[in-house]
């Protein structure tokens, strides 16, 4: 995103322009920011440890449009569900490309899970016996979790550590491996995902070890050997003006270090370096575009927008930050506001006080930035607001990736018995 002579431009399209001809709210992602966050991340780790692969998240942002920008940039897909697992072979990923890391999968998950061929990522070794009755994946690892986990997005993002739904305490992974491999499973990785929107280099290095003294315990005892070690996604940006972003150089830099010292500390052969994270890609690289609708001066001065919880649900589910720009209005005096969308719960007032343009009015547009992950996937149709459009910009090009819902889709797949219609 840009501002020129006072006006937004996302890529070379000015943001007034996506209003008119696609209408708001609308998110909109830049293809060549996506690609170069990725190549900038790629080359940091592929240069301190050639041997390695990121599957991207596919639930941030699963647009087949941005799951496509993705795959051509290489990235092979992490997914939490069969239909995800779907998704990434519409896109033509399958097999080896795509790791299933669901939890607390019903049969149908696992019967469909191994006919896809993808690699299996148990949050639980009690879902082992059950895959066993189904099948044997070709390849198979446990999602860890090594009693630490760490957000800087909001405790109820944390998913490791002791209070954590995911993944297999420390104490019960030699065993979860020791009965894979009793059952004749041939091939084997291992998977944790321990932070969200960390920005610290530090802590990624601090997880590795754990990590890695963890598995490479496990590699030695049982003689596996382990082709890929995941450290899961995590790789933050900022979200607030001046906050420090990720160096993800010294992050690569740091986690390539410990990760090689480890291998070599437990004899493992080397196996392959993966990550999976999805904010770090689209995160940054997409903003809602949306419109004022009424200026309100009742016990507060409330700005009154298309943008609300159902929209990007971030802010009301766990307190979280965006930038909010004005369109025409960026170099104009401000005021504290309040703004809010347009459904009913007062959790929509999502912003209770911010410095927006005093002479903000209605027409106006308004952008909300770091849109991109967690924010059209996350949202929803309550009170009859229905799901934006969404627009992929690329240079001076705009291409509509997925319509506007409309009426019917708030009652598709919906049906009246008969005797109600009478
Ligand atoms: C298993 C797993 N992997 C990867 C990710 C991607 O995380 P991030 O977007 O923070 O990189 C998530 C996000 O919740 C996840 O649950």
């Amino acid at each position: 995103m840009q501002i020129r002579k006072n006006k937004i431009y996302i890529g070379d399209v000015p943001v007034s322009a996506i209003a008119e001809k696609y209408g708001t709210p609308t998110y909109v992602y830049d293809e060549n920011k996506i690609r170069e966050n990725y190549r900038r991340a790629l080359n940091a780790f592929s240069k301190y440890y050639p041997d390695f692969r990121f599957f991207y998240a596919v639930k941030a942002c699963n647009n087949p449009a941005i799951v496509n920008i993705l795959r051509q940039e290489g990235a092979g897909i992490d997914a939490a569900s069969v239909n995800e697992i779907l998704l990434a072979k519409s896109v033509g990923l399958s097999g080896e490309d795509v790791m299933f890391s669901g939890n607390f999968l019903s049969d149908d998950d696992i019967r469909r899970g191994l006919k896809s061929g993808v690699i299996f990522n148990l949050d639980d070794p009690s879902t082992l016996p059950r895959v066993l009755k189904f099948g044997k994946p070709k390849i198979l690892s446990f999602r860890v979790n090594p009693g630490y986990g760490k957000s800087n997005v909001g405790e109820f993002v944390t998913n490791a550590g002791p209070n954590a739904k995911f993944g297999v305490h420390p104490d019960q992974v030699m065993d979860a491996y020791r009965a894979a491999k009793k059952a004749g499973i041939k091939r084997f990785g291992a998977h944790m995902m321990p932070g969200s929107c960390i920005t610290e280099p530090e802590y990624f290095t601090f997880i590795t070890n754990l990590m890695m003294d963890i598995i490479g315990k496990v590699g030695r005892e049982l003689k596996i050997h382990f082709e890929f070690i995941d450290l899961g996604g995590g790789l933050g940006i900022p979200y607030r003006p001046g906050e420090q972003g990720l160096d993800i150089e010294e992050a690569a830099k740091q986690v390539s270090a410990a990760f090689r010292a480890k291998v070599r500390q437990y004899g493992l052969k080397p196996p392959r370096l993966m990550m999976e994270p999805a904010r770090y890609f689209v995160g940054n690289a997409a903003w809602i575009v949306g419109k004022v609708h009424s200026v309100k001066r009742s016990y507060k001065k409330i700005i009154g927008t298309d943008i609300g919880m159902n929209t990007l649900a971030r802010p009301a589910m766990y307190g979280a930050y965006h930038h909010i720009y004005v369109d025409g209005k960026e170099n104009a005096k401000r005021e504290k506001v309040g703004l809010c969308g347009q459904l009913c719960e007062n959790t929509d007032f999502w912003v209770k006080e911010r410095n927006l343009p005093a002479s903000i009015k209605e027409g106006d547009i308004v952008v909300v930035e770091n849109a991109g992950a967690y924010g059209f996937a996350m949202s929803y149709q309550y009170n009859g607001r229905l799901r934006p459009a969404e627009v992929l910009v690329n240079g001076k090009n705009h291409f509509l990736i997925r319509r506007r819902e409309e009426f019917e889709d708030m009652i598709r797949n919906t049906t009246v018995p008969g005797y109600l219609k009478k």
